[in-house]
């Protein structure tokens, strides 16, 4: 088996358990890997043997797996090594680099200043109106250190959850690897989740710390945020202190006792902390994200294989060159995106970062391209609906400002359409950059199908390849893969180091979404189509279950429906989403309103779009309501949102046969082109 990267003698010691039998040959002396021995197959998973049997060695592909993400695993620091590189015995429960510790906020920061690059760069900050801060990996070492030993006089300890909800402000890292440094999961909520949302994160996770700030700047104005988290904590008696740091001046209302500024209690804490080790299986964090029922699920995730994964991925797929690229990932932390790429994988690697707190236009449309420009970025990730945007607002903009600096640039969140690829690769990547199409999920933790970057010839609209680790498959119905030109559901046959661990809380909901589809093959089921084209390339086509993309955000129409019938005048709603020339996807719900009322004033519906509003938040505001008198169902009373889709997309209706009433599309149609 190919040798472990790391260097003779830096103490990175990796050994195998000596009580396994071991099937191949093992260099004496425990330096070596041999993932094969180092592999229990159990019955089932897909590593096991033709027969199933434990006893049978895998397959070889398997085993050179594992001694890839071995090595990988070995670019960072261990206190303790692994034994054993995957144990998928539990499956579909994975764990990765047993026995393994480490500390993650160690590896992302630490390390880089004990290696001398403490005045590197790790964050240019940037503020919404226009204020700076310089952030070198030395100073984010004070600042991690000064925030964990805060979050240790609060009597917090490993294993308590803290929730997060703040803006793009540095503080929002520093309390993310303050959390990681002392085994503390965090909790983040998305700054525009409504305070109902931010509840049942809290609820669910039983947080006892939450991190929050007075305000946040939204398109130029400073908006309230701890007023809202105010009326979350009031229901969530597991929250002990509310942590503020003050970014906007707003006035906050406080509660003596459980409110804790920022800058009293972080900034008197000394900036010195010795981190401990943790399992490579310790929780580093918990992430809601939308599924098909009107819960969200908290999508666990773990130390030493995430690590392992977001820093491999972050290398390669944007080929990065720690001591010279500036690299901009433009999600907010509030998302994966925000954990993977913005805080965790780069900070893995020592990049140098650009972190923007505000929205794209403001106080103008240029703003991305005067940040680009100013500070040199060289990798540029971002989301095909912003590409649209951009495209629409007009290429004179871009065109204004120097971005030679761009070398390359990736995309993520929903499928990129080829006009707006063609747009990115002619205005922001002079008709050279590679464009880096990146499909994942919150599920995957990190980068799962890639094209490598100026490796694989450009094709507009795919992300091709699972990138080396990692396998992926398009199958049927049955889980037998399609050939080329055929379309099918993307599945991930092998586990990999970055999988969640399961839904906090639910293992029951962790089997029954991801793995009871291909049960029979041991197969992670995505929830996406795709298709392989004629070289075998993999092309995603959107969500295959009641899941909504809007602007690269996952809403799951049941959470839609169930906020659009609290609403006291509404007696049923269906939700479907719409294709959108900037969005992806939009939110297009169809309402009936109790006690027989059909038609509606306008106002109704826009009393309805704010109270999703209020209900979810601002992103989850349906584009458009439709009054109608009937829903489309069958006659086991499931909604056929696929009529309701050529409705809502100005089709001719499609196939009406399993409905249980046929003529209700007709009443539907009728009454919307009366209403029009
Ligand atoms: C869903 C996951 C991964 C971070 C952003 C979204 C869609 C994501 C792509 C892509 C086609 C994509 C899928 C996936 N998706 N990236 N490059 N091409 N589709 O994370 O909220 O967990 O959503 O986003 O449908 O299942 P998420």
């Amino acid at each position: 088996p190919p040798r472990p990267p790391w260097r003779p003698g830096d103490g990175r010691v990796v050994r195998l358990a000596a009580s396994r039998p071991s099937p191949t040959t093992r260099t004496s002396g425990g330096t070596s890997m041999t993932p094969r021995s180092d592999l229990r197959s159990a019955p089932g998973s897909p590593f096991a043997g033709a027969e199933g049997t434990p006893s049978r060695p895998p397959e070889p592909a398997a085993a050179e797996r594992l001694a890839f993400w071995a090595r990988e695993a070995g670019n960072l620091d261990w206190e303790t090594p692994w034994s054993q590189v995957l144990d998928w015995t539990d499956a579909p429960f994975a764990r990765w680099f047993t026995g393994g510790r480490l500390n993650v906020a160690h590896n992302c920061v630490d390390r880089h200043v004990e290696a001398g690059h403490g005045d590197q760069v790790a964050f240019h900050w940037e503020g919404e109106p226009g204020d700076t801060r310089t952030i070198t990996y030395a100073d984010l070492k004070r600042e991690v250190c000064k925030t964990a030993n805060a979050l240790l006089s609060l009597g917090l300890s490993t294993g308590d959850r803290v929730a997060i909800q703040l803006p793009m402000i540095p503080e929002a890292v520093f309390a993310m690897l303050a959390c990681a440094r002392l085994g503390l999961p965090h909790s983040v909520v998305f700054g525009g989740f409504s305070p109902a949302a931010l509840r049942s994160r809290i609820e669910d996770a039983g947080a006892r710390l939450l991190i929050t700030s007075d305000g946040q700047y939204r398109r130029g104005r400073a908006e309230p945020l701890k007023a809202n988290t105010d009326e979350a904590t009031r229901h969530t008696p597991s929250v002990e202190h509310v942590l503020v740091v003050r970014r906007t001046g707003t006035e906050v209302p406080w509660t003596e006792g459980r409110d804790l500024w920022w800058h009293d209690l972080v900034d008197a804490q000394p900036d010195e902390h010795r981190p401990e080790s943790f399992d490579a299986e310790h929780p580093l964090f918990i992430l809601y994200t939308s599924g098909t029922t009107g819960k969200p699920k908290g999508i666990l995730h773990t130390s030493g294989g995430y690590l392992t994964q977001v820093a491999y991925t972050h290398r390669t797929a944007f080929d990065l060159a720690p001591d010279t690229d500036v690299y901009w990932c433009t999600a907010d932390i509030g998302w994966i995106t925000g954990h993977s790429y913005i805080v965790y994988g780069p900070l893995a690697n020592r990049a140098t970062s650009v972190m923007y707190e505000g929205t794209p236009n403001t106080p103008h449309q240029g703003r991305h391209f005067e940040i680009i420009e100013r500070f040199g970025v060289s990798v540029y990730y971002t989301a095909p609906t912003l590409i649209r945007t951009f495209m629409k607002w007009g290429e004179h903009i871009p065109a204004r400002y120097d971005l030679s600096s761009i070398r390359v640039l990736g995309s993520v969140g929903e499928p990129i359409n080829p006009e707006a690829w063609r747009w990115y690769r002619t205005h922001l990547g002079a008709e050279r950059a590679p464009i880096v199409d990146t499909w994942w999920q919150t599920e995957t933790g990190a980068v799962m199908i890639a094209p490598v970057p100026g490796a694989a010839p450009a094709k507009p609209g795919s992300a091709q390849q699972p990138v080396p680790g990692i396998s992926a498959k398009v199958v049927d119905d049955q889980g037998a893969e399609v050939g080329r030109g055929e379309r099918g559901y993307l599945v991930l046959d092998q586990p990999w180091p970055s999988m969640l661990r399961g839904v906090w809380g639910d293992d029951e909901r962790y089997r029954e979404t991801y793995w009871a589809r291909f049960a029979h093959l041991g197969y992670y089921f995505a929830g996406d189509g795709a298709r392989y084209d004629e070289d075998g390339d993999i092309w995603l086509l959107g969500r295959v279950d009641d899941v909504m993309n809007v602007s690269g955000h996952r809403i799951s129409t049941a959470e839609v429906e169930s906020a659009l019938v609290s609403y006291p005048a509404v007696a049923e709603a269906a939700v479907v989403g719409a294709s959108d020339t900037t969005t992806g996807q939009a939110i297009v719900a169809f309402v009936i309103l109790r006690g027989g009322v059909v038609r509606s004033a306008g106002d109704v519906t826009a009393a309805l779009r704010e109270h999703v509003a209020r209900e979810i938040g601002p992103i989850a505001k349906p584009r458009q309501i439709m009054v109608v008198p009937e829903l489309p169902k069958t006659r086991s009373g499931k909604i056929m949102r696929r009529l309701l889709r050529d409705v809502a997309e100005k089709r001719e209706v499609g196939d009406v046969t399993t409905l249980a009433d046929s003529s209700v599309m007709d009443l539907i149609n009728a009454g919307l082109a009366d209403s029009r």
